[in-house]
């Protein structure tokens, strides 16, 4: 018996060990980041933001395929902070995820230390606070994951790479808005979008060369359609993805999405404006940036190049033209394993629906029926130790219920593994955004009106792009397909952030009964503990 305990633990030491060694080839970067508050005037008037190594944005997170990412992240706010890596699918790692669902929040005047692996998904990303409203004072900045030398991708390498994050923003500071949601009202309309927290960047190139812009929607509510005067743009990477290389004059982001795209500086020497402008929102607000040829004086002329501006269906045809390239072998050449995804049978269907809801006279917002409440005890910690009565698999159903609203902390449990449909149905006519953190999934559908399984005939089970993010258009349904090959918990959430604040959110407990480090990580040591399971050891 002894023997046999002993052989174990020696196994068990040798899987820690691999896992050590498989990390360890890899190159690890450190990082120390200090979050403070300080004053930023965006738009002219001084106002507090969130700074990270007093800087807003927050600095530029580079990596190559498979670095180790060690963030060690101090909060010096007067409230509990977290970043989230967005889009960054902590293969077997949720304790790295930065929600409040897998980590504990950072008090103030503490640190936590973030380890992360940036895997095989070379493309652009971003990062921003998932606690409270701070994503609305700044605590953002673009991620990016280069690839590996040896890895070859279907473009050639432009000659410079600029990264947009692109949002919308308010004058008025993230408390007064979280105390206007708290109260029970709508945020107000955006004051401004700012690209790169500014309002007058300048991107400067050389005539006759091709420029990558990353473009992340970082934004809080606001869809954005993004062009440049006079140029094509040439669509390569959306969210880790190869794409088929469509040209387009313009492109839709929404919130929470990564787009990446080349452009060719072919005009006559002058500057040329960058533009930004709402998309579905009345008024319809626009910025600006400078696409400034480096040979040249000629300030930019308008007018501005026109976009849509409340054109649903514009929308989603172009949704359905960003495909993926099958035959390109990286950036995502297998993601999660399953290459062919359109022959694997469909394992697990949910239907979620949105809605919004009075409740206890205050506005929220729900998924089937549940508005979602952060528990005290983040619910992997709830996992961990076994702590009974955090959360419960049967708060929520697996499709729309019609019932009234009620506030639950919904977790929907999935066997690891399986193949799932998940369907977001729409009967509002707002848009939506829904994120999903640890995957990639391909987004098979879009259509207006209610969702019915005959529609499964018109997905797209060939060539349908894998990304983090999809938008649902107003009175619509949106279809994707998750293999859900990545054990752990993970946040679902809407991306428009007042709506995720007041409940439009649950998780995903990706699941099997067998503990190996082979399908999920361990708790890592400096893990911040909670709620029911503060003082106890790890
Ligand atoms: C852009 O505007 C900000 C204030 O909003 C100002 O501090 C900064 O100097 C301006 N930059 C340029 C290049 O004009
Ligand atoms: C906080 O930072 C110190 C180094 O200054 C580090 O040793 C410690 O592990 C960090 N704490 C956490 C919880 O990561
Ligand atoms: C797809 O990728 C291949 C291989 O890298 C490349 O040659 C081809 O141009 C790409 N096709 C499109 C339409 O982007
Ligand atoms: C794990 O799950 C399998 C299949 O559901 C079941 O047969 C087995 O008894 C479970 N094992 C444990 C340790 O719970």
């Amino acid at each position: 018996m002894k023997q046999a305990v002993a052989l174990h633990l020696f196994l068990v030491a040798l899987v820690c060990f691999s896992v050590l060694l498989v990390r360890a080839e890899d190159e690890f970067k450190y990082f120390t980041w200090v979050v403070t508050y300080g004053t930023i005037a965006p738009l002219g008037v001084s106002q507090q933001g969130i700074l990270i190594n007093g800087q807003f944005p927050g600095p530029q997170l580079d990596s190559i395929t498979n670095d180790n990412m060690v963030i060690n992240v101090f909060n010096y706010l007067d409230e509990p902070f977290l970043i989230t890596w967005h889009g960054i699918y902590q293969k077997k790692d949720s304790w790295q995820d930065g929600v409040l669902g897998t980590n504990c929040p950072i008090p103030p005047n503490s640190n936590f230390t973030y380890q992360f692996q940036t895997k095989d998904q070379i493309g652009s990303y971003m990062y921003y606070p998932s606690t409270l409203l701070h994503k609305a004072a700044g605590g953002f900045g673009g991620l990016t994951v280069y690839d590996r030398s040896v890895i070859t991708f279907p473009y050639d390498l432009p000659a410079g790479d600029f990264t947009l994050i692109i949002g919308d923003w308010y004058k008025t500071s993230h408390k007064e808005l979280q105390q206007t949601l708290d109260s029970g009202k709508t945020l107000p309309f955006p004051d401004a979008i700012l690209i790169n927290g500014q309002t007058n960047n300048t991107f400067t190139g050389d005539q006759g060369k091709t420029y990558m812009f990353r473009v992340s929607n970082v934004g809080l509510s606001t869809s954005f359609n993004f062009r440049i005067q006079g140029h094509k743009l040439t669509l390569v990477e959306c969210e880790g993805s190869h794409t088929m290389q469509e040209i387009y004059d313009s492109l839709d982001v929404h919130v929470g999405q990564s787009v990446a795209v080349l452009v060719t500086l072919d005009q006559p020497s002058q500057d040329y404006f960058i533009v930004a402008s709402s998309r579905f929102t009345k008024p319809i607000i626009t910025t600006t940036a400078v696409l400034h040829y480096s040979n040249c004086m000629t300030p930019p002329t308008e007018p501005l190049p026109a976009g849509p501006t409340y054109q649903i269906h514009w929308s989603m045809k172009q949704a359905r033209t960003i495909r993926w390239n099958l035959t390109a072998n990286a950036a995502r050449p297998n993601p999660q394993g399953s290459y062919h995804y359109g022959t694997i049978p469909i394992q697990r269907t949910l239907i979620l629906a949105n809605s919004e809801a009075q409740l206890n006279g205050k506005l929220q917002y729900a998924v089937n029926s549940v508005s979602y409440v952060n528990p005290d005890t983040p619910l992997k910690l709830a996992d961990y130790f076994n702590i009974l009565g955090v959360y419960d698999l049967n708060t929520i159903q697996d499709s729309p219920t019609n019932g009234p609203v009620y506030s639950g902390t919904s977790v929907i449990g999935i066997t690891l593994h399986d193949f799932v449909e998940i369907v977001f149905q729409n009967n509002e006519n707002t848009i939506q955004s829904w994120h999903l953190d640890g995957y990639n999934f391909w987004v098979v559908g879009y259509g207006s009106k209610q969702w019915t399984p005959t529609m499964r005939k018109r997905y797209n089970l060939v060539d349908a792009v894998a990304r983090h993010t999809v938008q649902v258009y107003p009175n619509s349904w949106s279809a994707i397909l998750v293999s859900s090959d990545n054990k752990g918990m993970w946040s679902l959430r809407s991306q428009i952030w007042a709506r995720q604040y007041l409940g439009q959110q649950l998780y995903l407990r990706v699941w099997n009964n067998v503990t190996s480090l082979y399908t999920e990580y361990d708790i890592p040591s400096n893990a911040i503990l909670c709620g029911k399971a503060a003082g106890l050891q790890i």
